[in-house]
């Protein structure tokens, strides 16, 4: 059988483009025991992948040039060589950028246990559900009345923090690329107060949204949006650290303000959070937002681009803002 596949051509050196990928066919082996062959649904591009394409060694190992990228997928079963899996299953797993490929059983998640669409799977039910969920619930532990700061608020883990910090009481500062996306956040999302980091000088404008200071941060973007808020943290804040996507292209080493001095001076609690090392978790979390999302708590808000070879345009857009909420790609 031949399907596509998209490899990585090359490996980026600053902003990622479309020559970093390639479209190849190729032909696939018969199963053997175990096996199972997947067609794909939904595919995740998320922005960690970006950290995949440097050949550095890191909590995941990179992708290889001339090898197919992976990310997050929901495939359905064609064909099964693995006694738990019958054609028309649904799975997820990190899969491979192809049509149609081959997978170990075993390394496969059913899916099918919650009654929700099943691209939910990769965002608000996925690991970007469960990192905003332990993030804010885990590290922020919101009290009614403190003012949480969630920075990438318009993307698929900040729609989602932000209506979980509101839940418990807070008041909510969104900080987005977009005057449309924050509209969205305030009308849709319950966000108290946005910022457009693009068109507002950013100390400002948190002088103007947080009078009283900074309790909780979430951080998702890093860079002159993060020095700011923590020139803003009240005393024994805490800062959620999620990403750092505006320091993810950089070319040089970033040189900020000397955060650590602040952060001691108001002695800050400040967690780096790695969604893969709570593993064990992961059941709770789940459990958790679904139980949110049948109570009518919690929102999902997905984008949604249509087609295969749509993959790398998709990923690439989320280094220019083109998503609100979780970018996915149905195939
Ligand atoms: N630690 C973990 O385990 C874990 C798990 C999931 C995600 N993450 C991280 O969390 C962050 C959010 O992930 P996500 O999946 O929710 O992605 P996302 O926010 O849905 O997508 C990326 C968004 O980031 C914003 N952005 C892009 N470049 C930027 C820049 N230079 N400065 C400020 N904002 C920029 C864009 O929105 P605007 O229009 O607002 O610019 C874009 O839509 C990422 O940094 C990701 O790596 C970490």
């Amino acid at each position: 059988m031949t399907v596509k596949q998209i490899v990585l051509a090359s490996r980026p050196d600053g902003a990622p483009g479309l020559q970093q990928f390639r479209t190849e066919e190729i032909e696939l082996p018969a199963l053997k025991e175990g096996e199972v062959l997947l067609r794909p649904l939904y595919v995740s591009v998320d922005p960690y992948m970006r950290g995949r394409m440097r050949d550095v060694e890191s909590y995941i190992p990179p992708f290889q040039v001339d090898k197919p990228l992976e990310g997050g997928v929901v495939a359905i079963v064609e064909e099964s060589r693995f006694a738990a899996l019958k054609p028309g299953d649904k799975v997820s797993g990190m899969l491979p950028w192809a049509t149609k490929f081959i997978a170990e059983g075993s390394k496969l998640q059913p899916i099918g246990d919650v009654d929700v669409p099943d691209s939910y799977n990769l965002g608000i039910l996925g690991t970007t559900g469960y990192t905003a969920y332990f993030g804010v619930v885990d590290i922020l532990k919101p009290q009614p009345g403190q003012t949480i700061v969630i920075s990438g608020a318009a993307g698929a883990v900040g729609v989602i923090a932000g209506q979980i910090a509101k839940l418990h009481g807070a008041r909510i500062i969104g900080i987005a690329g977009s005057d449309e996306k924050n509209e969205l956040l305030k009308k849709e999302f319950g966000f108290d107060e946005v910022i457009n980091y693009n068109t507002e000088d950013i100390p400002a404008a948190l002088a103007r949204t947080c009078p009283d200071g900074i309790d909780g941060y979430l951080d998702n973007v890093g860079g002159d949006i993060t020095d700011a808020v923590v020139a803003r943290m009240n005393m024994q804040g805490k800062i959620a650290l999620i990403g750092q996507i505006a320091l993810y292209n950089a070319k040089e080493e970033p040189k900020g303000p000397r955060i650590l001095y602040p952060i001691l001076m108001k002695g800050l609690l400040v967690q780096g959070f790695l969604i893969r090392q709570h593993y064990s978790r992961w059941p709770e979390a789940r459990q958790a937002i679904a139980k949110m999302i049948s109570e009518g708590k919690l929102k999902s808000k997905e984008t949604i681009v249509e087609g295969f070879d749509e993959l790398p345009n998709a990923f690439l857009g989320l280094f220019k803002g083109s998503n609100i909420g979780k970018m996915i790609v149905k195939i």
